[in-house]
Order: structure tokens, then C-alpha cells, then sequence
């Protein structure tokens, strides 16, 4: 039987989620504060639309999967109403823009028994899964430093367009927008991050957003490995670059193109990752791109574990870690 689905927050990412469950499940229901965004859903998907996410949850009681794609400060107030009324929810990331927040999600699907699934769609990028296994099977030797470059271009027009973008409140920081895929990645390779140092600083946004659009960050892992994140989104026009760089003392490899899609650099002590699948091309919102678009994989896994007993891709507690990292690294920075 198809797993049945309702969507919270019919914005742009919302149509890569309808697109999917359309393919893989059913689309029950969706809801959304904007009457134009639920028209064009109801046309599309030929599904009720509802303006008030607490008539959802009480209309429509048939519905497995509550899937949360309303700006990031809101994630945790529309998560929790839905476990509470009992549905499992799949939410965008970042999982919240507090670790307070992300706790009582996590908190709230232990008490409800349902399953929290957040998004981290890089993990399935055809690169990042080769050299996640290389990690697992030691090819790396003892790993002593990493480097990650995220240096993308959001320009002004992308935050006027958006009531939300760059808002301490709903967006909360360039981190957790544009680069929480990329902190996902160094708590799934190399664990939690003990200390951050650093700087940042608003050079080309100033009156436009209320946070940093730069920032340089030095980071050690607790077991030992170092490190440093170079963050802009000020990237001349056009992304430039999203990549890490990882030195151990039997293998150097650096994972880049402008979203880690290309496995640029490798090279081992008698090893070799070889025959990499094609990966996905980006999240393409025309004025600008994003990450790989892996939702097909993400929704694959919510089915796989809903029917068959898999294993969560990401569960609540990694999506709180990575909400942790970045704010001690805003603790560090601002
Ligand atoms: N995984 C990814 O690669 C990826 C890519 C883009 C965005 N995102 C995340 O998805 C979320 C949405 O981003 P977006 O770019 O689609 O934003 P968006 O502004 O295009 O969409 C958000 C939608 O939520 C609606 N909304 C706001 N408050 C609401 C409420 N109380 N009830 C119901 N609907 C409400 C808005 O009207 C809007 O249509 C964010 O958390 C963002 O970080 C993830």
C-alpha cells in the first residue's frame, strides 16, 4: 500500500518533495499561509489544501508522513504538532535553528513512538557515500585534518524575494541555510566538533540580512582530528565551489564541484575509489543553485523504513548534532 503524505509549506523546495511522493507515495494533503502557494499545488496535485496546519492534522488522520518544508524556525512548532497528533515527519533541514528546539522534536517522537527523518540529502551524493565507506574501512590510515571550502553566490535579490531569508528569527544564520548540509557532512565523516574558533562578518549584505555572509572557522573534533570551514556567500556571480579536502597518512582526497559532485583529487595507499555512479544535477531555483537534488533517495529511505524495517539515512539525534556544531561555532564567531 502507498505510504500517504501531507506537505507543510508549499515553497520552492516543496514542489522537489510533491514531485517525489507523486512518483513514490500519495500526496494527501497540503498546507500553506499563502492562498496563491496552495492554488498551485491544488491544480498540480489535485489535493485538499488547507491555510492552518492544526486543520490538517485534524482532517486529514489518514495521512503516515507529515513532511516539513516551512522556513527553518518553524520546523520545530510544526514537527512537534505533528508527532503529538501522532504522524511521522520527514523535515527539512536544518532540523531547528535551536538545540533546545531540535531536543524536544527528538524528544517528542520518543514519547509519540513515530519516526523523525531529516533531510540531508548530500549524504546519498555519489562522492560523499565513496568516501564515507573509505572512512569506515580505515583507507584513510589515521585522518589528521579536513578542510571544507563553501564559497557560494547569494546575492540581494535572493533575500528580497524571501520574507524569511536572512532572519535571525525563521533563518537563524549562511550556516544553517546554505551549509548545514555541508557541517552534516563532517559530523556523519568524522564525529562531534569540541571546539570552534573564528571570525565572520557581513561585507556585501549589510541591511540585508541580520547575519554574517562570511565566516572562517578553526574546529577540532574530539578525537583529535583539526580543521577549518571557509564560508561566503559572496562568491563573485556565481557559485564557485562546495568542497572538502580530507588528509590522512595513507590517503588524501578532496570531494568538490560547486555542490561535493565531483571526487576531484584521491589518492591512497593501494586503494582506489573507482567506477562512481553519475550523481544527481543540483537544485536548479533559476537564479540561483543548490545541492544535489537526492529527494528521490531521501523519500526512497522514509518508504524503505516505513515498509520494510530500514534504517533512518538521518535520524533526529544527527540532525541535532548538527544544529549543535553550528551554534557552538556561532558561540565561537560572532
Ligand atoms: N534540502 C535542501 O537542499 C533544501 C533546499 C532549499 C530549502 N530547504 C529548506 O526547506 C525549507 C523551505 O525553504 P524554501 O526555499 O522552500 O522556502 P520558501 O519560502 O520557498 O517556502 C516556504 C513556504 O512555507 C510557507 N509557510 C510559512 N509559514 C507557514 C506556516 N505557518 N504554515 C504553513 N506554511 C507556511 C510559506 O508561505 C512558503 O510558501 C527551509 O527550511 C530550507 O532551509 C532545503
Amino acid at each position: 500500500m502507498n505510504i500517504k503524505f501531507g506537505i507543510i509549506g508549499c515553497g520552492r523546495i516543496a514542489e522537489r518533495h510533491a514531485e517525489h511522493i507523486h512518483n513514490l507515495g500519495e500526496l494527501v494533503a497540503v498546507c500553506d499561509t499563502k492562498p496563491e502557494r496552495l492554488e498551485l499545488f491544488k491544480d498540480k496535485y489535485k489535493c485538499p489544501v488547507y491555510s492552518d496546519i492544526d486543520e490538517l492534522l485534524e482532517n486529514e488522520q489518514h495521512i503516515d508522513v507529515i513532511s516539513i518544508c516551512t522556513p527553518n524556525g518553524l520546523h520545530a512548532m510544526h514537527a512537534i504538532k505533528a508527532l503529538q497528533k501522532g504522524f511521522h515527519v520527514l523535515c527539512e533541514k536544518p532540523m531547528a535553528t535551536s538545540v533546545v528546539d531540535a531536543e524536544k522534536m527528538i524528544n517528542e517522537s520518543l514519547k509519540a513512538n513515530k519516526r523523525l527523518f531529516i533531510v540531508k540529502q548530500n549524504r546519498f551524493n555519489p562522492p560523499v557515500q565513496a568516501v564515507k565507506q573509505a572512512i569506515d574501512e580505515l583507507k584513510f590510515g589515521n585522518i589528521y585534518s579536513v578542510q571544507l571550502n563553501c564559497f557560494w553566490n547569494r546575492n540581494p535579490n535572493y533575500y528580497k524575494g524571501s520574507d524569511w531569508k536572512g532572519t535571525h528569527k525563521l533563518d537563524g544564520g549562511t550556516l544553517f541555510t546554505q551549509f548545514s548540509h555541508f557541517i552534516d557532512l563532517l559530523y556523519y565523516f568524522f564525529g562531534d566538533v569540541s571546539e570552534a574558533r573564528g571570525f565572520s562578518a557581513n561585507f556585501d549584505h549589510r541591511d540585508i540580512i541580520e547575519f554574517e555572509d562570511t565566516g572562517t572557522v578553526a574546529i577540532k573534533f574530539y578525537n583529535g582530528i583539526i580543521g577549518t570551514i571557509n564560508y561566503t556567500v559572496n562568491s563573485y556571480e556565481k557559485n564557485m565551489e562546495g568542497s572538502i579536502s580530507i588528509f590522512g597518512d595513507k590517503g588524501t582526497v578532496k570531494i568538490g564541484g560547486q555542490y561535493l559532485n565531483e571526487l576531484e583529487y584521491q589518492h591512497f595507499y593501494h586503494y582506489e575509489i573507482k567506477d562512481l555512479p553519475p550523481g544527481n544535477p543540483p537544485n536548479n531555483y533559476g537564479e540561483y543553485k543548490g545541492s544535489m537534488s537526492n529527494h528521490d533517495k531521501v523519500y526512497a529511505n522514509v518508504i524503505d523504513v516505513l515498509q520494510r524495517e530500514g534504517t533512518i539515512a538521518t535520524n533526529g539525534f544527527e540532525g541535532l548534532k548538527t544544529v549543535e556544531i553550528i551554534h557552538k561555532i556561532y558561540q565561537a564567531i560572532k
